[in-house]
């Protein structure tokens, strides 16, 4: 979509949300749910139609409106259709839209406390992450902390799965390897501190902007998890991935809360039970598209380099007396810490 049909398209929805229409583009909060109406969310997605999450998505969309006999149509769109995370972001604030999925840091600029849960060396795999996320006695607080200022629920998340340097130039080893180089980043201060302590020199840009800039050679390289390395194509521009496995990424189920405050009370179990089944299905989808995409990349030029992770893991290390300040945060840093039993594994 062109910027100035999006924009159209936004000015559209905002209307008829003001207006308090039933259809594309609002919702009736005062009959959500109703036997007889149709309640339409749109979700919006920065990610292709083949990556993990589109297919979870569209697997939670046919899930709830057949637990709901059609009272619910969920339409997701992707390729960041509605906007930049950043800027979906506000949508799902003020109403023009009903769900979005958002990268961590898009939630640390709005609440640092987010920043724990997005940070190297927090979570150890993607196993320990998903335990994590689906116990509300660590993660419920927080999940409601944007409920009252920013009209925001975190329903829950995807992994990201772990995060690696990958560069135009060749590969790297070791942090002395990154002097110099541009690597961008998520817009975030955290992930700024990141890569620099990782030796690099960190430039924020929103996801879509990253290909074009790598190709110019704005942009010495990136990081990010090895499926949107294929699906985002950026293997194409920057072939040489370094295993710096520096972060397990998540990304968050974001949905208006007066919504959700709206809908019957019976259908919010419904609306979660067919999220913690997506969840656990992205998941599934996430470890065999690891492995699928990292042949695929390869077949197609890329290549992948083993580094001197304790060279990295050491520089992070300040890392956690920086971000992890208030009490609150070192005490759900903990929690999470003692929550991980070890069992997982990578990717
Ligand atoms: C991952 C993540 C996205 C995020 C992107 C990024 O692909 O799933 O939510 O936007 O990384 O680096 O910006």
């Amino acid at each position: 979509m062109t910027k100035r049909w999006r924009l159209l398209a936004v000015l559209a929805s905002t209307l008829l949300v003001l207006t308090g229409c039933a259809g594309f583009g609002g919702i009736r909060l005062d009959s959500v749910g109703e036997e007889g109406t149709v309640s339409y969310f749109k979700v919006a997605l920065n990610q292709t139609e083949s990556h993990p999450s589109f297919i979870a998505l569209e697997a939670f969309a046919e899930d709830l409106n057949e637990k709901t006999d059609g009272r619910y149509v969920v339409e997701v769109f992707p390729n960041e259709q509605l906007g930049s995370q950043q800027e979906v972001l506000q949508m799902v604030k003020s109403g023009a839209i009903e769900m979005a999925i958002v990268s961590g840091t898009q939630l640390e600029n709005v609440n640092t406390d987010f920043r724990v849960l997005n940070m190297p060396t927090t979570f150890s795999s993607i196993a320990h992450q998903m335990d994590v996320l689906q116990q509300p006695e660590i993660v419920g607080d927080l999940f409601a902390s944007l409920e009252e200022d920013e009209n925001i629920t975190v329903l829950g998340g995807y992994t990201q799965g772990e995060r690696h340097i990958y560069t135009t130039f060749g590969p790297v080893t070791t942090p002395e390897d990154l002097a110099g180089q541009k690597i961008r980043v998520q817009e975030s201060d955290m992930h700024i501190r990141m890569i620099e302590l990782m030796g690099g020199s960190a430039t924020p840009l929103s996801y879509g902007e990253v290909y074009s800039a790598m190709q110019a050679g704005v942009l010495d390289g990136a990081e990010n998890n090895i499926v949107s390395y294929l699906t985002a194509r950026h293997f194409e521009v920057a072939p040489y991935l370094s295993y710096t496995t520096h972060l397990v990424g998540l990304d968050y189920m974001i949905m208006r809360h007066d919504l959700l405050q709206a809908m019957p009370e019976a259908d919010h179990e419904l609306l979660y039970e067919a999220w913690y089944d997506s969840m656990d299905y992205h998941t599934e989808l996430w470890l065999e598209e690891t492995e699928a995409a990292k042949a695929e990349t390869e077949a197609g030029g890329a290549s992948f380099h083993e580094v001197d992770n304790e060279a990295f893991n050491e520089a992070l290390q300040p890392i956690v007396d920086q971000y992890v300040s208030t009490d609150y945060q070192k005490e759900l840093f903990e929690a999470i810490r003692d929550a991980d039993t070890g069992e997982g594994s990578g990717n």
